[in-house]
């Protein structure tokens, strides 16, 4: 029977995305057989589909192929925040990259604003789209000087910045930096109606369609799925993370993270805006028209995946944050997601790496995924077809500042060789008596390593927790009721089916 996740235990909410919730499910085929095609995109999340919808209309037969449903990964769990205020970003990047390469990244985030609205004006797209200023606030005097700070590197560079002393949330606030005419949408009704322009004239999409492996002969590119194989000139990897890494050189690169997000109902008008805290654990806010009465989704209370606590308490301490700031009257939704961080801080966008000039990659958005990603999508169509992209040089996969980078990829990598060499050696204990439902652990059961769940009917659900990607040892997460592996990020359910990559091959059952 298939086990049904986030059942039995006491957290507010309806444990679902209020975007897939208040969207109908799409029901592509799955491919069958092999097939020739101009542009393979691999992932129907924003970055595949608007780059496949952006190379049809410049005439390119694309194929878009997902390994479960379009847009219910992580553009389905996003807070939909449409801006180019990345809390604080603007000055560290004038500081890491030069005043030009700063502006390139902020251009970039203009444009993809620009480029969504347009879509939606031009297709009458109804996604609740709708102009708002952001605001990224200061909750002491010390971050007070950061905001100001941010607000004259952002206007330096030519963003629509000011400092600001009044913040209209209810919380204690020191000041803020205000981007005007940003913008905030329903991402899936957005996306599902671009994702419903691409099949035809030769352009289709797949479900249910999981790539093994890619290719790259030199001109054309090969993508080994599970129902076949597909040829194309050019490979777009919209996985979110790289599942195809050849050289070895993003894993060691990006650090995967979690967050938590609850649509709750308040008494009263939420101001006009969207917000974000400066510093310290992520606190996000913004409102979205619903049935029933508007909805406020708070977000935040981030951490780096697979960690070995009860992930629980995430889901409470946003709750409680969101309780000490309105008076809540009920918690309808809640959900999570997850993020790469790259060692920089700026996505990788662009050919996977030397030797690969056909295969090209967009990861590590830095939880601003919406801007980011359409930026993405115009870069990566804008290299396949040839033409010079503005906005590329800052997000070049290949570039390294090792002033920039160095600590954090050294610590990045300790951390990670510490996670698999202490899942390696270290020796569970506990009894699978010990185990209650709805809890998972790692048990010794007959000399060997088990990742044990029972469910919230009594039933054990055991499988091997070597990561199926590299090897380290998979974490259980009780918030979701899921293996999170510590390392890059691979996520798989109670009984080992892969449900986020990169890995790309279940978890091996018990014994196996
Ligand atoms: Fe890379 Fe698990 S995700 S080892």
């Amino acid at each position: 029977m298939e086990y049904r996740p986030g059942t039995g235990y006491s957290l507010p909410g309806r444990h679902e995305s209020f975007w897939m919730a208040t969207t109908a499910q799409t029901s592509h085929p799955p491919l069958s057989g092999d097939l020739e095609t101009d542009v393979a995109v691999i992932g129907g999340g924003i970055v595949g589909i608007t780059t496949a919808l952006l190379l049809k209309r410049a005439g390119y037969m694309v194929t878009v192929i997902e390994a479960d449903r379009i847009a219910r990964g992580v553009t389905g769990r996003t807070t939909a925040k449409i801006t180019s205020l990345h809390r604080l970003i603007y000055a560290e990047l004038i500081d890491r990259f030069g005043s030009s390469q700063a502006k390139q990244y902020a251009d970039a985030n203009q444009a993809a604003i620009d480029t969504i609205a347009s879509f939606v004006r031009e297709y009458d797209i109804p996604c609740d789209f709708v102009r708002k200023p952001a605001y990224t606030y200061a909750e002491s005097e010390e971050e007070r000087d950061l905001v100001a700070a941010e607000a004259d590197a952002a206007r330096s560079l030519g963003l629509p910045a000011t400092f600001v002393e009044d913040v209209p949330l209810p919380a204690r606030t020191y000041g803020a930096v205000r981007f005007s005419d940003q913008a905030q949408f329903h991402p899936l009704r957005y996306l599902l109606y671009l994702a419903s322009l691409i099949p035809g004239d030769g352009s289709r999409i797949f479900e249910k369609t999981r790539a093994l492996e890619v290719q790259d002969g030199g001109g054309w590119c090969a993508i080994r799925t599970e129902n076949g194989i597909i040829t194309s000139r050019a490979v777009v990897l919209a996985t979110h993370y790289p599942f195809y890494d050849s050289p070895g050189f993003y894993f060691a690169r990006m650090e995967p993270s979690r967050s938590y997000v609850i649509g709750a109902r308040i008494d009263e008008p939420f101001p006009e805006g969207m917000f974000i805290n400066a510093d310290g654990p992520v606190h996000s806010w913004r409102s979205q028209p619903a049935e029933g009465g508007e909805l406020v989704l708070v977000g935040g209370m981030e951490h780096r995946t697979g960690e070995q606590v009860d992930t629980r308490r995430h889901y409470r301490d946003l709750e409680a944050y969101a309780r000490s700031v309105y008076p809540i009257r009920s918690v309808d939704y809640r959900w999570s997601t997850q993020d790469y961080i790259t060692i920089d801080g700026v996505p990788y966008i662009g050919p996977l790496a030397d030797g690969h000039e056909n295969v090209y990659i967009a990861t590590g958005f830095r939880k601003w995924g919406m801007t980011n990603g359409t930026a993405a999508a115009m870069i990566l169509a804008d290299m396949i077809l040839g033409r010079a992209n503005p906005w590329a040089e800052v997000y070049a996969p290949d570039r390294f500042k090792p002033a920039a980078s160095a600590r954090r990829f050294l610590v990045h990598n300790i951390e990670v060789a510490e996670r698999y060499i202490g899942g390696v050696i270290s020796r569970p204990a506990g009894d699978l008596r010990d185990v209650a439902p709805g809890e998972g652990r790692i048990l010794m059961i007959e000399g060997e390593k088990t990742g044990i769940f029972r469910d919230h009917e009594g039933r054990v659900h055991a499988v091997n927790p070597t990561c199926s990607h590299l090897g380290c040892i998979v974490a259980w997460n009780s918030a979701e009721e899921t293996w999170d592996c510590p390392c890059h990020g691979s996520r798989y359910d109670p009984d080992g089916k892969v449900i986020h990559g990169p890995a790309v091959r279940d978890l091996k059952p018990r014994g196996g």
